[in-house]
C-alpha cells in the first residue's frame, strides 16, 4: 500500500463512460428514490443505471434507511479503477485488469476455531439465510485518500451467530484466497501471503461491520475483492480484507498482515484517528477521490457515536 508510488491517474467520470440518454443526476434519482421507494426491492439497472449492463446482478436487495449518507458517491469508476489488491499489482490503476479474470466460482468458506459449527461452506449456502443491505459507508485509507461507496452486504454479526461462537473466542481472523497462478502478487514476497486480518469479537458483532458481496448495486467487481470481502468502516481500509476464504474463532489476538509487515506503522486496531500519524505521514487530512482540496479527517472516520464506546478506557495512541 505504501511501499510504492502509484503513477499519476486518469480520470474518467462515470458520466462520459455512460450513453448519455441513460445518466441521471445521481444524487436527485437517490433523493427520489430513498423518498419513495426506500424499502423496496429495486433492480440495480434503476438504480444506477450509469453502473452499465455488463456487471452481473445481485439478489433483491433493500436500502438501509439508517445506514446511509447525503454526501456524493464517489464515481463507479474511480471505485473500480483505483484499488489496493496487492496479490494482484501494487499499482492501483493496474488492479482491475490484472484481475479481470479472477475465478471467483465455485468459491468456499472454510469456518473453523473455536465455533460449535466449522466446516467448509459453498459460498451460496453461506449467503442464503441472510437479507442483502445496501449501506452508504465512507472508506478512508490509511494513505489519505477516501471514498464514499454504496456497499450491498450483510452483518457479520448474523453470521456469526449463526455459527455459534464457543465462548472461548475472543477474537476473528479472515484470510484471503492463496492461489499464486492467479494472483501474480503473491509470487513475490511483497507481504507475507495470504493476507490475514483479524477483529475483535465485539468489533466483528458491531452492527456497522458487514460482509459485502457487491457494490453500486451490482455484484462485487474482482478488484474490489469478489466474490466476499469486509468492511468495516471506522477503521483505516487495510482491515477490510477482500476474497476471503477462511473466517477463524480464536482466542488470541491474529497478527495480521500489515502488523508482520511493519508492527511500527501497523497496529492491530486500525482506527481511523486524526490524532495519530502514521510514521512517514500525517493522519489529519485526506483526500476525497474526485476532489481536489483535502478535507479533515473525522475520529473513528466519522463513526464515533456508534464505535467509541468500544474503546472506552484504552490509550489510542498504545493501540493504534
Ligand atoms: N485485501 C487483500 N486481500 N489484499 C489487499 O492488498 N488492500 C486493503 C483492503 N483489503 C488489500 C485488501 C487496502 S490497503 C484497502 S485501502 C482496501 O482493501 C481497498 O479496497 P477497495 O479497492 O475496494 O477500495
Amino acid at each position: 500500500m505504501l511501499l510504492i508510488q502509484s503513477r499519476s491517474r486518469h480520470h474518467i467520470r462515470s458520466s462520459e463512460i455512460t450513453e448519455p440518454r441513460l445518466y441521471l443526476d445521481r444524487r436527485r434519482f437517490l433523493g427520489a428514490a430513498t423518498g419513495l421507494l426506500a424499502a423496496a426491492s429495486l433492480p440495480a439497472a434503476l438504480l444506477y443505471p450509469e453502473v452499465g449492463r455488463a456487471a452481473r446482478r445481485l439478489p433483491p436487495f433493500t436500502r438501509s434507511q439508517r445506514y446511509t449518507t447525503d454526501e456524493a458517491l464517489t464515481d463507479y469508476e474511480d471505485i473500480t479503477h483505483y484499488n489496493n489488491f496487492y496479490e494482484f499489482s501494487t499499482d492501483k490503476e493496474e488492479v482491475a485488469e490484472r484481475a479481470r479474470h479472477f475465478r471467483t466460482e465455485p468459491w468456499s468458506v472454510v469456518i473453523d476455531g473455536e465455533v460449535e459449527k466449522p466446516g467448509r461452506y459453498h459460498l451460496e449456502d453461506l449467503l442464503r439465510p441472510h437479507a442483502l443491505e445496501e449501506r452508504i459507508y465512507r472508506l478512508r485509507c490509511v494513505e489519505a485518500w477516501s471514498m464514499v461507496i454504496p456497499w450491498v452486504g450483510f452483518p457479520l454479526a448474523d453470521l456469526i451467530k449463526r455459527f455459534r461462537p464457543t465462548s472461548r473466542a475472543k477474537y476473528v481472523e479472515f484470510t484471503t484466497l492463496y492461489d499464486p497462478e492467479q494472483m501474480p502478487g503473491q509470487r513475490r514476497n511483497i507481504l507475507d501471503w495470504p493476507y490475514v486480518e483479524g477483529l475483535r469479537m465485539d468489533e466483528a458483532m458491531h452492527p456497522l461491520t458487514i460482509l459485502a458481496v457487491g457494490l453500486y448495486g451490482r455484484v462485487l467487481p474482482n478488484q474490489n475483492g469478489a466474490p466476499l470481502r469486509l468492511v468495516v468502516p471506522w477503521k483505516y481500509g487495510f482491515k477490510n480484507i477482500k476474497s476471503i476464504v477462511r473466517i477463524r474463532f480464536v482466542e488470541h489476538q491474529p497478527v495480521t498482515t500489515w502488523m508482520k509487515a511493519s508492527p511500527r506503522e501497523y497496529g492491530f486496531y486500525a482506527n481511523v484517528n486524526p490524532e495519530v500519524d502514521h510514521p512517514r505521514w500525517s493522519q489529519a487530512r485526506e483526500r476525497r477521490i474526485g476532489e481536489f482540496f483535502k478535507r479533515k479527517t473525522l475520529m473513528f472516520n466519522g463513526y464515533g457515536e456508534e464505535v467509541a464506546h468500544l474503546y472506552a478506557g484504552m490509550d489510542l495512541r498504545r493501540f493504534f
